[in-house]
């Protein structure tokens, strides 16, 4: 091993630099019957009647809401901590957005978290598929039937996650995937939304129907985005550029630079066009499509390995995911609670793990959604979770000595006092085995572990 191992970005595009150029080189060579194509494939890949090839997820699931007919003021039930577009685009489509809480570790919405009171009228129920985590369908799928409501499936962040062998989308009327960069497969932006009921693909057929396809140039912007990821975040650049810059962040203010590009402002407005995306978009979708299984798989595997090893530190205070028995977590995300997050993050960092405190709060603390969202009682998981999150690297590429490398790291950095941080060496990354780089690590265990007292195991 390298005396110098480079640090880890937090991310890593689902592109390889050969389809970015791919992509390049395809601009305008491609047609109508490349999405067709897509949809009828990842229809199949999936397990589900129809998939339709839309510009986002959001877009998907308003297109949803509006073929399913409801009526104006109907209560739609999410979970408190979702992607903000998801309530946003139920009040978009006419509707009321209620919540209900998460489960720790799995950070998913179940039965066991909707109070009974919740219940009421509510005629769409949306299963979460948090981080990759395969949220509970069988028995919301069940529940919401016994109560006369529908199950709609947000696979945003669980194309290829599987609850037992059900895999994510096959078990609501409708499900949402995204095609956004950051995501597991990806399309430089776009989404589907899958159905499995005959009628509302007939309806949202019709819905469609006219839709024009966007021109290959609009996607343009987006793929020299994902160069630009490409480029910042392969290893040797990043050690280069993009650590010292955010090094520069921690310093400074103590903060992750990065943090600001991910607020996004959501609207509740009704979207203004419903057009398709490009046919280049398409084909890049089947490009990657045959792929997806062998990244999924590795993704996962990265998961449990880095869990295994974050386990055996044996942290009381780590809060780790939980693994639901059976299926597939994909770790689209890998969450860890601490009690300090800012600090443990900004030690991971000159331990040279480059982590992010993640951007999402509960919904009800989004402006737009503020007194537009319904809560029957509070939601502790969710509000705990804001203060607490810290998501770690986790993508195919890692390896298993990067694995090794990062829960050494979290071992360290969770046993150092923020008082004890040196800022001053804040660049000096070295091996897990050089003790001349150890972060200082108080003798006594009380004083080991006085930023995370020791107690009953919590998180
Ligand atoms: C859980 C979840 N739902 C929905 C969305 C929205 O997806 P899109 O940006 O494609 O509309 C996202 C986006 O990241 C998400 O993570």
């Amino acid at each position: 091993m390298s005396r110098f191992p480079l640090p880890l970005p937090r991310f890593e595009l689902a592109l390889e630099p050969s389809d970015l150029a791919w992509a390049l080189g395809r601009i305008g060579r491609h047609g109508p019957e490349d999405l067709a194509r897509l949809e009828t494939e990842f229809a199949r890949h999936i397990g589900l009647r129809r998939a339709f090839f839309v510009p986002s997820a959001r877009l998907g699931m308003y297109l949803a809401l509006k073929a399913l007919g409801l009526p104006e003021g109907a209560v739609v039930l999410l979970p408190a901590w979702t992607h903000p577009s998801m309530p946003a685009t139920v009040v978009a489509a006419g509707l009321i957005p209620r919540i209900a809480d998460i489960a720790r570790g799995t950070w998913t919405m179940g039965r066991e978290q909707i109070p009974e009171e919740a219940w009421q009228d509510v005629r769409v129920v949306v299963a979460t598929h948090m981080y990759g985590c395969p949220a509970p369908v069988a028995e919301l799928a069940a529940e919401a039937r016994r109560r006369g409501a529908i199950l709609l499936e947000d696979c945003a962040q669980g194309l290829g996650a599987r609850s037992g062998e059900i895999p994510a989308g096959v078990s609501g009327v409708a499900s949402f995937y995204s095609f956004a960069l950051t995501k597991n497969f990806t399309t430089l932006g776009g989404g589907m939304v899958g159905v499995q009921d005959a009628d509302l693909a007939e309806r949202l057929e019709e819905l469609l129907g006219d839709a024009p396809l966007s021109a290959d140039k609009t996607a343009v912007p987006t793929l020299l985005k994902a160069v630009a990821f490409r480029v910042a975040t392969a290893r040797t650049l990043f050690a280069a550029g993009v650590y010292p810059a955010l090094a520069a962040g921690w310093l400074g203010a103590g903060r992750d630079l990065l943090h600001p590009l991910f607020e996004e402002r959501f609207s509740v407005e009704p979207p203004r066009s419903t057009g398709r995306p490009s046919p280049l978009q398409a084909a890049l979708g089947l490009r990657l499509l045959p792929r997806l299984e062998e990244h999924n798989r590795r993704r996962a595997a990265n998961g449990l390995a880095l869990l295994e090893r974050l386990k055996a530190l044996d942290l009381p205070e780590l809060g780790l995911p939980e693994i639901p028995t059976g299926g597939r977590h994909l770790f689209m995300s890998f969450v860890v609670t601490w009690p300090e997050r800012q600090a443990l993050a900004r030690e991971l960092f000159r331990l040279g793990v480059d982590s992010s405190p993640g951007y999402l709060r509960p919904v009800t603390r989004v402006g737009v959604l503020a007194g537009r969202v319904e809560q029957f009682g509070p939601c502790p998981e969710a509000e705990r979770l804001e203060a607490r999150q810290l998501h770690l690297p986790i993508y195919p590429g890692l390896s298993e000595r990067d694995l090794d490398r990062m829960a050494d790291a979290v071992g360290r950095a969770a046993r150092v006092r923020p008082s004890t941080m040196k800022l001053s060496t804040m660049m000096g990354w070295t091996t897990p085995s050089s003790p001349s780089s150890r972060p200082t690590t108080p003798a006594s265990p009380d004083a080991a572990t006085a930023g995370s007292p020791p107690g009953p195991r919590r998180r």
